[in-house]
């Protein structure tokens, strides 16, 4: 006989308790997904059967995370700024961490015809967020990689953000002429040989999204040397980055001659977002 939703849980709970910090919380969200119903299912039908295929569905679920295999890559699906994204293996999973660069670039003094780029852009998340958020805004969402860029036109169709255009593009390469009033970055800043790389969900990601040259800042140092000729008078650079390279940050950006140079730290109370005005 096949357990009910409580004890399945219970169970998915228990196998997964010596290899996940969350283990209760993953085995809930794997089966949602797999039943395709929203949370509060599991308070009103705590006592409902599996059928054999939920049950199965859920067991082989349950290995992979075992694995190791981010909960994301499994269901193919991640929340951020309370929109459904599509999420695979070609780019980094969104971060609730980033949700302070939104915040942060939804409170700078912009026309309301804003002309915004996102470099990166991977799932789409932050262009997509704040498409949400502006639908005046005119924004431009780049990445290199092209399975992410297919990505992100995915969840840019899906969610129906008209405002967000998804362009293949190495950071500012296919962007001649363009000027911007906001540019927003969540690049690759980890140092090659960090050991974070080699534990938990982050082994699942490329190191294309994650991994930086130059003590992870290469990327960060192109990007800020390349956006003056992209950024209007006044236009603002936001970059999310480690929350031990602040200072490197701000000193690149003083050194380019940025003004208004700050750090925000993001709901963990760590240094994540550092940003510029161009004068
Ligand atoms: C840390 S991930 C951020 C993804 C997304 N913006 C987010 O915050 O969830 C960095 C992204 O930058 C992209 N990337 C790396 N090098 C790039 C380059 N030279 N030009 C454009 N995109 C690049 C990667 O493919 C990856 O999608």
């Amino acid at each position: 006989m096949t357990p009910s939703v409580e004890n399945a849980i219970a169970a998915g709970a228990d196998l997964l308790a010596s290899s996940s910090e969350s283990a209760k919380l993953d085995a809930q969200v794997l089966l949602l997904n797999i039943l395709q119903k929203p949370r509060s299912y599991l308070f009103t039908w705590p006592e409902k059967q599996l059928t054999d295929e939920q049950y199965q569905a859920f067991q082989c679920a349950c290995e992979r995370r075992l694995q190791g295999e981010p909960v994301s890559h499994i269901t193919g699906c991640r929340e951020f700024w309370s929109l459904q994204f599509e999420v695979n293996p070609t780019t980094l999973i969104p971060r609730p961490d980033t949700e302070t660069l939104v915040e942060l670039a939804l409170e700078c003094k912009v026309p309301k015809n804003a002309k915004v780029l996102d470099l990166g852009t991977g799932t789409g998340a932050i262009a997509l967020a704040l498409g949400s958020e502006m639908p005046s805004w005119d924004i431009i969402a780049v990445d290199r990689i092209d399975d992410a860029v297919a990505l992100a036109k995915r969840n840019q169709e899906r969610l129906a953000i008209n405002n967000v255009t998804v362009e293949q593009s190495n950071w500012f390469s296919a962007l001649k002429n363009k000027k911007f009033d906001l540019i927003v970055t969540n690049p690759p800043y980890i140092e090659h040989d960090d050991v974070h790389l080699h534990q938990g969900d982050v082994r699942f990601e490329p190191l294309s999204a994650l991994v930086a040259d130059d003590a992870g800042l290469a990327d960060i140092k192109q990007i800020i040397t390349q956006s003056r000729d992209y950024l209007l008078s006044s236009g603002y650079l936001l970059i999310e980055h480690g929350f031990e390279q602040s200072a490197a940050v701000r000193h690149i950006l003083n050194k380019m001659a940025f003004i208004n140079v700050s750090t925000v730290k993001d709901l963990g109370n760590n240094d994540r977002v550092t940003f510029g005005q161009w004068p």
